[in-house]
């Protein structure tokens, strides 16, 4: 416990000096600054290598901190109340006296923002008098980090500082939902998007795949492992390495295991890891079985869809 307050000093030490570094959240690691700071957010875009084009998720701690930067209405409020704080991204418009930086919003009019749930970000988010602006603490592209370790793999030494926070319990980027206009969802994530019909009695909200998105972080190079990734194989061929949801009789040592159970939260969570781990074991082509498109499966399959594009 004591070694979590001297981390969160030293997070809070550097954050509020304009530097950028590595937060644990629920559904992936973050690499957050100041979002109040043009000279902190510079710093996410540059060690990201993220096209200026991309906005941020902001990240806040309450409603009360929220109020200060971005307008609310009724269905905010209703998805607020069920599932915050946890993994949903709301995208809403800013207030104008906001003191959000522009670069983050790339000067529009709109921005994410999220409340996340992990009790040492949640620590750190009430110690500190700004928003973070965080974004996966991953290069552009590549994989989202859910360990210490795995941004460690993504930076280096580059980072002055990584608060740990374990693994990720969900293992998921957030849903991302735009309540500018009519509600809908931009990215599937870490709450089934089921649940957020439910709340808001609607189903125009419906996530369409074919619609044209806008957003650059949502296309399809995303989440990329960096080899080829074959979905809904039945069996692996020689030297492929083999994702599995259920267990086999067999032994294969090219096999790895989301979950041996078909438990889709599990494998949810082991997926960026195991996808990880088969790169670091050099790997060259990667097949995965097929994934229930039921509750966070549909997350799974956006996820591993957009992997398996080259
Ligand atoms: O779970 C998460 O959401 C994680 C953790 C760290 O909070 N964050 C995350 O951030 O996944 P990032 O930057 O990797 O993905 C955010 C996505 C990007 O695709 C970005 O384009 C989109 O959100 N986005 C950000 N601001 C937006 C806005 N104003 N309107 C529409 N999309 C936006
Ligand atoms: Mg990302």
């Amino acid at each position: 416990m004591k070694k979590n307050d001297s981390n969160i000093k030293k997070a809070t030490k550097y954050l509020s000096n304009n530097e950028c570094i590595a937060i644990p959240t629920e559904t992936v690691y973050g690499l957050a600054a100041n979002a109040y700071s043009n000279k902190a957010v510079t710093r996410i875009y540059k060690l990201k290598k993220r096209p200026r084009n991309n906005p941020l998720i902001v990240h806040y701690y309450s409603l009360k901190d929220l109020k200060k930067d971005c307008e609310i209405d009724i269905t905010f409020k209703r998805l607020f109340k069920s599932f915050c704080p946890g993994p949903i991204s709301f995208v809403l418009k800013l207030k104008k006296k906001s003191k959000i930086s522009k670069i983050i919003t790339n000067n529009s009019n709109s921005i994410a923002v999220r409340f996340p749930s992990h009790p040492l970000t949640r620590k750190l988010l009430k110690k500190i008098n700004f928003p973070l602006a965080a974004p996966s603490a991953n290069i552009s592209t590549s994989i989202s980090p859910v360990s210490k370790q795995d941004v460690v793999d993504e930076f280096g030494n580059r980072l002055k500082f990584i608060l740990d926070g374990g693994s990720s319990k969900i293992g998921l980027e957030s849903t991302i939902i735009n309540l500018i206009g009519k509600p809908h969802i931009l990215r599937l994530g870490g709450i089934n998007s089921k649940l957020i019909y439910k709340i808001i009695n609607s189903s125009e909200i419906k996530y369409k795949k074919k619609i044209k998105i806008k957003v650059p972080g949502t296309s399809k190079l995303h989440y990329s492992p960096g080899i080829p990734l074959r979905l809904n194989a039945k069996k692996n061929f020689l030297n492929e390495a083999f994702i599995l949801i259920n267990k086999r009789r067999d032994f294969n040592k090219n096999y790895f295991y989301l979950s041996k159970t078909n438990n889709l939260k599990e494998a949810a969570k082991n997926l960026y890891s195991v996808l990880r781990t088969i790169k670091k074991n050099g790997y060259k082509k990667i097949a995965i079985e097929k994934i229930p498109n039921i509750s966070i499966g549909e997350a799974i399959n956006d996820r591993i869809l957009r992997a398996s594009k080259k």
